[in-house]
């Protein structure tokens, strides 16, 4: 398994970092199976698995059932996961606890926050020895106040990305997401810090990239946005079930090769 300190190493040698989004046991195994570096158990899974229209009704028991699922189908990879909606920034001791029962149960290697202003709280989380991600830029729970909008994209808003993300990597956090921000600020904070930048939707000025599993598979997603590449084609499931529901009502399937052809009735007592 790769560790921090393979991580922090793949930054200083410029190697980048590559991570995926995995909700699952088989998804794990296919992102594992593929050699990426780290996986982070998003909560976009309210979105991609769960069909909420948001993260935001994302519960932490969620976030334990498939990051628990997502460790045994990649034992062997950097996992992250996402500290769901109204369970961090409520109150230190409350957050402290959540954190703490998400890193211990569900076997994840790291937890992340969305929020420049978390920074009391992975400064604790980290003297408690829990590993936390920052998440800057576009973060998802905020979007009945954001928007799903570019951050980072006024003088105002970059100097505030600098400055947050400056203050989280201060205060102790192990790496940080930035989300949806003009590339040339992006490659900037990325050189600014010693911890590794994981960008989404910002460009690849930065140390490594994420991308959520079913939008680069294009696996039941309807939209995605600008930065999103699809690498592979997940739609075609839905012409393999037309043919088996064809099959079944034409009784083309089973055929003889998937049928046990045993004559047993001619033993049976009928
Ligand atoms: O939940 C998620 O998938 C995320 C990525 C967009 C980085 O936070």
């Amino acid at each position: 398994m790769k560790k921090l300190s393979d991580l922090h190493q793949m930054k200083q040698a410029g190697n980048k970092i590559s991570m995926v989004t995995a909700y699952d046991y088989p998804s794990a195994k296919q992102v594992e199976a593929a050699g990426i570096d780290m996986i982070l158990v998003g909560d976009s899974l309210g979105m991609t698995v769960l069909g909420y229209d948001s993260t935001v009704d994302v519960t932490l028991d969620d976030m334990l059932h498939h990051s628990k699922a997502v460790r045994r189908g990649a034992p062997d990879t950097f996992v992250v996961v996402d500290m769901p909606f109204g369970t961090v920034g409520v109150d230190l001791a409350t957050d402290l606890q959540n954190a703490a029962k998400l890193y211990q149960q569900s076997g994840a290697n790291a937890v992340k926050v969305e929020g420049g202003h978390l920074t009391s709280f992975i400064q604790q989380a980290t003297y408690l020895g829990i590993p936390v991600v920052a998440h800057l830029g576009l973060t998802p729970q905020s979007v009945g106040v954001m928007g799903y909008r570019m951050q980072g994209a006024t003088k105002a808003g970059a100097e505030r990305l600098i400055e947050d993300s400056k203050a989280v990597e201060k205060a102790g956090a192990v790496a940080l997401v930035l989300e949806a921000v003009p590339s040339d600020l992006a490659e900037h904070i990325s050189r600014q810090l010693d911890i590794p930048v994981i960008g989404i939707g910002a460009g690849k000025g930065t140390d490594g990239q994420v991308l959520v599993y079913h939008d680069m598979l294009n696996y039941g997603v309807e939209r995605t946005a600008k930065f999103v590449k699809q690498y592979g084609d997940f739609s075609t499931g839905v012409a393999a079930l037309k043919q088996y529901d064809d099959e079944v009502k034409s009784s083309a399937f089973p055929s003889e090769q998937y049928t046990y052809q045993k004559q047993i009735m001619d033993e049976v007592e009928k």
